[in-house]
């Protein structure tokens, strides 16, 4: 079996400083890449920026900043929200530097090779702001202005010499290739759009520019620099060394699990990298998801909207896991959804300082008074424990098939009804009232426990900061989470010591109350 995983994040613009959409996708990966990795896989998970293209020199020459040093510097944001957010990203690209620059350009020259690269000139419908061209019949003009009617964002007429793509010689092995591998891309509504645009026809693809420079050169024609989605979707193998086999890296980690994107850049990761990849003869990623997006009131939130929500604000308010269990919880996980203050307060209250907070200190307070602060040595589960236990070793591979098919909310339903599931189990198994059973007592303790550490596992890839405190109680220490242990009923070392633990989640006093 395969134990390699290798997700990806878009490389984000360094035109602004991160918000929340960002925050999102980042998140969303260090979810999939901490389980898959407490589940036993070398995981490499990749982000970073995407720094060259007209709309990047346009920002930096709106800051009067030279370009490189605009991206320095709102790269290193990017590259600090990796550290507040708590991922565990094994690497972060920036298009600049020299080993991405070589291998876009290697890249460049297969595709010569290949005999897909030929010269000519584009005239059409540009968006700097997308880094997008745009057919006639997907534009729409209001006060004299110009859109894109997908993107909403203003076109520019471009007329000038230009390398071309021979896209439309891929259309019909993409689309076999999409019949071929049905989970290419997900979800399915997105995959439906995808065969429907290629079956409409796909025509070849400028890939160069000449009308500015901020780019890389294309190999011997240094007055066009390469359009910057061949430059940036590269970085997907420059992250891997490519073409240099050498390392090891490319070999053990392409073709890529998923490339984790929003629905917004669905076109350039499903259809031109595929297809350059093909031109190419290099194989395919595994899968595109195209999440949706967070939304401000009912529109995209984006810099170019100024309708921003800025993490850090939220982290500083909330708290990090608040914020990761939020957006893991309660935007369904595809679909577009909003940031609610208001729901965001309730899953801090209910599901994280009531439901998994609380389990953890009653518990941990009474095995501390009954138990003599100990791990229960003498255990004897009957039926009702093991009932509750069993529920963990039962869904093992529903859990990872969930996870799997990236399905997001049945994996964190799966733990919301865990945890009621064990404080109703507590609760109805009183083990104030078995203090002349100590046996029992010991027992429904112990499971208690159990349970905690199994639901303290299952939370490490959404809460991690919370989770390893949690896991304090036991000593245990983050290298030794491992999802297959969630079956062991007796996985607690018994008469070990059991250390308390603080308040996990402070419950907000809510301004409405
Ligand atoms: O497109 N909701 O960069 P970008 C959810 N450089 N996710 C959002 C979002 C929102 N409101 N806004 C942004 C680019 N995102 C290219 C990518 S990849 C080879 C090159 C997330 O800075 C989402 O993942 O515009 C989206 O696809 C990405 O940020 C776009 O970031
Ligand atoms: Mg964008």
């Amino acid at each position: 079996m395969d134990k390699n995983f290798y997700i990806t994040t878009p490389i984000y613009y360094p035109s602004a400083k991160p918000h929340m959409g960002h925050a999102y996708s980042s998140i969303i990966a260090d979810f999939f890449a901490r389980f898959k990795r407490i589940d036993g896989f070398n995981v490499h998970f990749l982000t970073g920026t995407d720094e060259h293209g007209l709309k990047i020199q346009r920002a930096a020459e709106k800051s009067n900043i030279d370009t490189l040093k605009f991206c320095d510097e709102i790269s290193q944001t990017f590259r600090d929200l990796s550290k507040i957010l708590n991922l565990t990203n094994t690497d972060f690209i920036r298009t600049t530097e020299k080993r991405h620059k070589e291998s876009v350009q290697y890249l460049w020259k297969e595709l010569e090779k290949s005999g897909d690269i030929y010269l000519s000139k584009y005239s059409g419908w540009y968006s700097v702001s997308d880094e997008a061209f745009y057919n006639k019949d997907e534009i729409e003009e209001k006060n004299g202005v110009k859109f894109s009617i997908i993107s909403k964002s203003q076109v520019e007429w471009m007329d000038e010499e230009s390398f071309f793509f021979k896209l439309s010689k891929w259309e019909k092995p993409l689309l076999k290739f999409y019949e071929d591998n049905p989970n290419f891309i997900q979800p399915e509504n997105r995959r439906n759009e995808v065969i429907s645009f290629v079956k409409g026809g796909l025509k070849d693809l400028s890939i160069s520019r000449k009308s500015f420079s901020w780019g890389i050169k294309v190999p011997n024609s240094d007055n066009h620099v390469i359009y910057v989605w061949l430059d940036a979707l590269t970085n997907y193998i420059s992250a891997l060394n490519y073409p240099n086999l050498d390392d090891g890296l490319f070999k053990k980690f392409w073709p890529a699990s998923i490339h984790l994107i929003g629905k917004d850049i669905l076109r350039f990761h499903a259809v031109y990298w595929p297809a350059f990849l093909l031109a190419a003869k290099i194989e395919l990623p595994k899968t595109v998801y195209g999440h949706g997006w967070i939304l401000s009131g009912d529109e995209k939130m984006s810099k170019s909207k100024g309708n921003i929500l800025d993490p850090l604000e939220i982290v500083n308010e909330y708290g990090l896991d608040p914020l990761r269990y939020y957006l893991i919880k309660e935007v369904s996980f595809g679909n577009d959804g909003n940031i609610s203050q208001e729901r965001l307060e309730d899953c801090i209250n209910s599901d994280l300082a009531n439901n998994y907070g609380n389990l953890c200190q009653r518990t941990v307070s009474f095995a501390i008074k009954n138990c003599d602060q100990k791990i229960p040595q003498k255990i004897n589960f009957n039926d009702e424990d093991i009932k509750v236990l069993d529920e963990y070793t039962k869904n093992i591979d529903y859990i990872r098939s969930k996870i799997d098919e990236h399905n997001i909310n049945h994996y964190i339903d799966f733990i919301v009804t865990a945890l009621f599931t064990a404080n109703k189990y507590f609760n109805d198994q009183e083990p104030w009232n078995k203090k002349d059973d100590q046996l029992r007592l010991n027992t429904i303790v112990y499971t208690t426990l159990e349970i905690i550490r199994k639901i303290s596992f299952l939370l490490y890839p959404v809460i991690p900061e919370t989770s390893l405190k949690a896991l304090k109680i036991f000593d245990i220490v983050e290298k030794e989470i491992n999802f297959s242990s969630i079956s062991n009923h007796e996985f607690l070392k018994k008469g070990s010591k059991i250390n308390s633990v603080g308040i996990l989640f402070r419950k907000i006093n809510k301004k409405n109350d």
